[in-house]
């Protein structure tokens, strides 16, 4: 372990023994790891919201009730000095890095039933439900006062949000603005997954959302042609294929036919083995 002022905590009843002592403001952002810079602005959101005297809280879990059977969670990256040196160097106050948090016996769920049945949700079945799930148990373990979350991943914020309004969770939700490479591309611990050429053609997502976003500048308001222009995007990237694309109400995420204010452009795009997420507002 390196020598840092992160306090490290790695089980449950630590990390109640913890907040039953503490008096100061807390701020959590929840990750599963391989820190980036996308990680990097929701720390410092969370500090700008606790406060110098304020503790922000970072909890590292590779979740796997969130991954579907066959998906990505045995080769997940899990670089676990080099995340707390990350941590050390942003400030961060608390590191929650527990090795288990499920019993064996488990048998109750959080579950969105609404805004979980589209976009990610549809494509991978019980993502959502094993995100509600563990972000409870992380809300419940270290009673933050507000936790901060990206846009990148739209549908899980909007999620989280309608989570904490249904069952009263005493948490404020902050939404962060996507981090992007200067291509365009969005910051993600799976962008490591790529291999050069993959890499090359993955800010085609940006360049085909941000198509639609320029149609519909031009006025252009049905849906299908301007997903018809991001497909026509996409489809110059090497070895994409497209999970989905949709254009959704930024609230209620339901589908769009015609563009009205509020209108967000949302996809998953295979780039050979690695499935990327992107979304982005069309007003
Ligand atoms: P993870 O993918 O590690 O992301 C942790 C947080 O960082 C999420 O709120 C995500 O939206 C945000 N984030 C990731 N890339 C970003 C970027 N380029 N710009 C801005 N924010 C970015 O999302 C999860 O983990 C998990 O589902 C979790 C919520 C921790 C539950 O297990």
């Amino acid at each position: 372990m390196i020598d840092s002022p992160v306090k490290i905590i790695e089980t449950a009843d630590a990390a109640q023994a913890h907040v039953r002592e503490r008096a100061a403001k807390s701020v959590l952002v929840p990750t599963m790891g391989a820190l980036h810079r996308g990680h990097l602005e929701l720390i410092r959101v969370a500090r700008e919201h606790a406060g110098k005297d304020g503790e922000v809280a970072v909890s590292i879990f590779v979740n796997p009730l969130q991954f579907e059977p066959g998906s990505d969670f045995g080769k997940y990256p899990r670089p676990e000095p080099m995340d707390e040196k990350f941590c050390a160097d942003a400030g961060v106050n608390l590191l929650f890095r527990p090795r288990e948090l499920y019993f064996d016996d488990r048998s109750v769920y959080v579950e969105e039933t609404r805004l979980s049945a589209g976009l990610c949700g549809a494509a991978r079945p019980g993502h959502f439900r094993g995100v509600c799930t563990v972000v409870a148990k992380l809300f419940n373990l270290l009673a933050p006062d507000a936790a901060v979350f990206g846009e990148k991943d739209y549908q899980q914020l909007a999620i989280i949000r309608r989570m904490v309004r249904d069952l009263n969770f005493l948490i404020e939700i902050i939404g962060v603005l996507t981090v992007r490479e200067e291509d365009g591309l969005a910051l993600s611990s799976r962008n490591q997954y790529l291999d050069a050429e993959e890499r090359a053609a993955a800010p085609m997502l940006y360049q085909a959302m941000l198509r639609a976003k320029e149609m519909a500048a031009g006025g252009e308001n049905s849906v299908s042609k301007l997903i018809d222009a991001a497909k026509n995007v996409i489809a110059l990237a090497k070895g994409a294929r497209i999970d989905y694309i949709s254009i959704v109400d930024a609230e209620n995420l339901q589908p769009l036919e015609k563009l009205r204010p509020n209108a967000l452009i949302a996809l998953a795009v295979f780039i050979g083995k690695t499935r990327l997420i992107d979304n982005l507002r069309l007003t």
